[in-house]
């Protein structure tokens, strides 16, 4: 399944935070959003995602030629990962199972998923745990795997490896790098982290104030990017 967003806009009261945002994703596809704080990154994820709704222009899930509805059957084939930690007050468990008993599968087949996914993350000796009690990397880790073992066809990731270190970073890039690339996930993922994107994704959309000003090859955005702002933002100069 493609997506598309089309000459989308979105306001909250006098800002702006997406202005005629244009783009198409490609089934299988690693995608990186980056921008400048307030730039409209984490607005166009929700957008995409389907969690919020755009003033004007439309977000389009195709199936080869069929346009599909935006409904139940179509969001439980999307995850979403937003920033910060969205865990709720009960056990790891818990947290990752949910999306599997809100499909009602059966009790065993969640309990084998769950711990086949903790595994992944490497989370098992956690799962009894109160995620309240995770550490902010354990936390991180516990969120994907939530995110993960429904097998979305779309994960959205915003800002997946804030304030990780570098251990549990590795750690969470791997598994996104072989959900891409074994099991053909479509991702896309917001970050600051330059590395990050030019390590992860093979397209980079570049946002300003709340344009999409510059959507590109990774790596060609990294060596020449077209557009001036983005060249001096990926240079480190400042940008406002
Ligand atoms: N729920 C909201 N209510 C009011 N204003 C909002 C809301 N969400 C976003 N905005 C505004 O929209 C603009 C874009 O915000 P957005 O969170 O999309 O930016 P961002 O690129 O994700 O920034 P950051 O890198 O800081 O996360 C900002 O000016 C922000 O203040
Ligand atoms: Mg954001």
């Amino acid at each position: 399944m493609n997506l598309t967003v089309k000459n989308v806009s979105k306001r909250y009261g006098e800002s702006v935070a997406l202005q005629d945002c244009s783009l198409t994703v490609q089934q299988g596809t690693f995608t990186a959003i980056i921008g400048p704080n307030g730039s409209g990154k984490s607005t166009l994820l929700r957008v995409a995602s389907l969690l919020e709704e755009p003033d004007r222009g439309e977000v389009i899930y195709v199936d080869g030629t069929r346009v599909l509805e935006k409904d139940i059957a179509l969001r439980r084939r999307i995850s979403v990962v937003l920033s910060g930690n969205t865990l709720f007050n009960d056990s790891v468990f818990n947290n990752v199972a949910f999306g599997l008993r809100i499909r009602g599968y059966k009790r065993e087949m969640v309990s084998e998923k769950v711990h086949e996914i903790l595994g992944l993350v490497q989370l098992s000796n956690r799962s009894r745990r109160n995620a309240r009690t995770l550490s902010t990397g354990e936390a991180q880790r516990a969120v994907l795997a939530r995110a993960l073992v429904t097998e979305p066809e779309y994960l959205f990731l915003d800002e997946p490896t804030a304030s990780l270190d570098p251990l549990n970073t590795e750690l969470i890039e791997a598994v996104l790098r072989e959900s891409s690339s074994r099991n053909g996930m479509t991702i896309v993922m917001i970050t600051h982290n330059m590395f990050q994107a030019k390590r992860l994704a093979e397209r980079v959309l570049f946002m300003y104030r709340g344009r999409v000003k510059e959507d590109a090859e990774s790596n060609r955005f990294f060596t020449t990017p077209r557009d001036e702002l983005a060249r001096r933002f990926i240079s480190g100069e400042m940008v406002w």
